[in-house]
């Protein structure tokens, strides 16, 4: 049996790098039954929280800012609900959904230009569709550079700011997108008299930015918007391995001493991997770049390979072939320096020196060279490959230790409960700062980005379920975690909004903007706390983080799973496997 788990792990590895040119781009998340009317979205994974589709009469796509303001006006006159759509629709939770059948798409898939670089003043002003990697690129060809950023490039700004979305720093400003934000220009409903739309111009002293610069997109349309840039600049990474015993006390001085640090923990192995990552004088020679393996095109066989596999050992609650997968994983992902190369083309020894814009996002599986299903990104729903669930909190840095500390207890207690994690690339942990956005990050904070197997059949148990259930609610509950707007399950939002000292201004400034909600729907209402029933209680919710668990039937007796206490923090209801019941 171990023999041929080993034989499993290595092919599952060998398949997982043999990656070829062919990919396919991603999916349109819009699907419209005739022309640009009737039409479902989803979200890049193909599923949404909760399992629902959701609709929209059409799909509207302004090329410019005049034809979008007559747009949001026709929709304000006839009190029609609106949403603002992408082109890739990476959010999780229903963001994008508008309220019911009968809502209207924006879609700034068009919106896609970029308006000015300015080198003087060193910023770029871009339309909100444009892609954070078109950023990247054009800033870089002026000799510019965005400093701190997602480590995904297939997000528009307009997105990727309207969920707070970040990279890691505790440096400048911070590691948030929102943050760098001088000049915005949204599209807004207005009164009758003013034609139902007008664009307000928001500026860096201008009150409203606070909140237009995260706003879930229920202020209304950002139609352009500009960053603050820097000159480009270098950096220098070496991916550090040690085991994990002093992780608590590392994180807090690790942040402050490198720019762009991060850590990805593996908890089961007991080992945590430094990215010690910071600033080198230009002159420094190297031209490295970042190509992140799990964001390279996969084959779609090995996919499917290595989902059944997971599949298989899930259902035969296989722990010790999950640790032996995982390990080999690691193993691979760490000798290969997670993509990492000296030169575009191969990795001999870190450091890696190079160009900023070569170096900070990656996303080579977005790019098409043939329209053939033979590789795609590892989560493209069209392919049999990964779906999972994520948990992204940040913790504030006086109590992360604590936190880590805690997980490290239900290591202890479990020493199997946390492989399936490092299947995902284990725990990613990225500093973040507190920010003036209303909904932006309230303190000095680590963000935590756990990634996990997700079945198929909403009933269906997972290994070690209780465990992660857990940590989620330790992070969120006890150690007060902000969840990440554009991640997480349901009940990551229950009382959310109550963590951000000034939610009632936000909500001040979304009913000066559009006190009709038409760019509000049920979902939006509820995370804002508007409404209740971010949570849905039914047989089994507490297995899809639909609910936290009250009785029995939430998780699956059927199965063995019964509702019972946490192992370290009591207050937790987790979904536990019962031996003999
Ligand atoms: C592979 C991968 C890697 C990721 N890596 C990171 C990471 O490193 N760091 C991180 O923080 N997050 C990361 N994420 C999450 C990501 O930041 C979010 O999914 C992101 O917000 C989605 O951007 P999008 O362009 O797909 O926007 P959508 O999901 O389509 O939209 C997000 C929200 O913004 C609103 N919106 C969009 N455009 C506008 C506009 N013009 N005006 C007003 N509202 C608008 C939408 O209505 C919606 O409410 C990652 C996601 C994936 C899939
Ligand atoms: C749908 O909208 C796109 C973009 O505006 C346009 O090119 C296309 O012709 C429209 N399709 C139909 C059938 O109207
Ligand atoms: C972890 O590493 C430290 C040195 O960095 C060492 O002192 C300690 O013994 C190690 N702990 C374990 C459990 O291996
Ligand atoms: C880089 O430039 C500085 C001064 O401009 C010089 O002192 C240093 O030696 C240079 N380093 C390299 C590696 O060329």
């Amino acid at each position: 049996m171990k023999m041929f788990q080993k034989a499993l792990a290595s092919t599952q590895v060998f398949l997982f790098f043999c990656v070829v040119v062919f990919s396919t781009p991603p999916e349109d998340p819009i699907r419209c039954s005739s022309g640009n009317t009737s039409c479902t979205i989803t979200n890049s994974y193909g599923m949404f929280p909760d399992r629902s589709i959701c609709h929209a009469s059409q799909v509207l796509y302004p090329t410019t800012e005049q034809e979008l303001v007559s747009m949001v006006a026709s929709a304000v006159r006839s009190k029609t609900k609106m949403k603002v759509a992408t082109r890739f629709s990476h959010s999780i939770p229903k963001l994008v959904c508008p309220e019911g059948e009968n809502g209207v798409l924006i879609s700034t898939k068009y919106l896609n230009k970029i308006v000015k670089v300015d080198v003087e003043a060193r910023t770029i002003t871009v339309e909100s569709g444009v892609t954070l990697k078109d950023v990247i690129s054009e800033a870089a060809k002026a000799g510019l550079a965005l400093p701190y950023a997602p480590y995904w490039w297939g997000l528009t700004i307009g997105g990727l700011m309207g969920s707070g979305a970040h990279g890691s720093t505790l440096w400048g400003k911070g590691s948030s997108v929102h943050d760098y934000v001088v000049n915005l220009r949204i599209v807004r409903p207005a009164a009758p008299q003013e034609g139902y739309a007008k664009v307000e111009i928001l500026h860096e002293q201008h009150e409203d930015l606070n909140a237009a610069k995260l706003s879930l997109g229920v202020l209304g349309v950002i139609s352009q918007i500009t960053l603050k840039v820097e000159g480009i600049f270098k950096r220098s990474i070496t991916y550090v391995a040690k085991n994990d015993s002093d992780l608590g006390e590392q994180v807090a001085s690790f942040g402050y001493a490198h720019e762009f640090g991060d850590i990805t923990w593996y908890p089961s192995q007991r080992r945590a991997v430094y990215r010690v990552d910071d600033r080198v004088p230009i002159n420094a020679s190297g031209n490295g770049l970042y190509d992140f393996i799990p964001f390279r095109p996969i084959p779609s066989l090995a996919l499917a390979l290595l989902r059944t596999t997971e599949d298989v050992q899930e259902s035969a609650g296989d722990a010790d072939g999950k640790c032996i997968s995982a390990k080999a994983t690691t193993t691979t992902l760490v000798t290969s320096a997670y993509g990492l190369t000296n030169n575009g083309i191969i990795f001999t020894r870190y450091p890696v020196i190079g160009f900023q814009n070569r170096l900070q996002a990656s996303g080579t599986c977005l790019d098409s060279l043939k329209d053939a299903k033979i590789t795609a990104c590892a989560w493209d729903s069209r392919v049999k490959g990964e779906f999972f669930h994520q948990t992204t909190f940040s913790i504030g840095l006086s109590v992360v230790k604590d936190f880590i500390e805690d997980v490290q207890k239900l290591v202890e207690l479990e020493p199997k409960g946390l492989c399936g994690l490092d299947l995902y690339n284990g725990i990613l942990m990225r500093y973040v700062k507190a920010s003036n956005a209303y909904l932006g990050k309230q303190e000095d904070a680590l963000d935590f980005d756990i990634t996990y197997y997700r079945s198929k059949d909403p009933m269906s148990p997972r290994l070690y379920e209780d465990i992660v259930e857990e940590i989620e609610q330790i992070g969120i509950f006890k150690y007060g975690g902000l969840p990440h707007w554009s991640k997480n399950r349901n009940l990551a939002f229950e009382g959310a909004i109550k963590k951000y000292k000034n939610a009632e201004k936000f909500l001040r400034v979304k009913e000066k903007y559009d006190s009709e909600g038409v760019f509000s729907s049920t979902w939006t209402d509820q995370m804002l706390g508007l409404k209740d029933g971010v949570t849905i209680v039914k047989d089994g919710c507490a297995l899809e983080g639909l609910c936290i668990c009250s009785q029995d039937s939430h998780c699956n007796p059927s199965r063995g799973y019964y509702c019972r206490a946490g192992k370290v923090y009591k207050e937790a209801r987790v979904c536990t496997h019962l031996k003999s019941q």
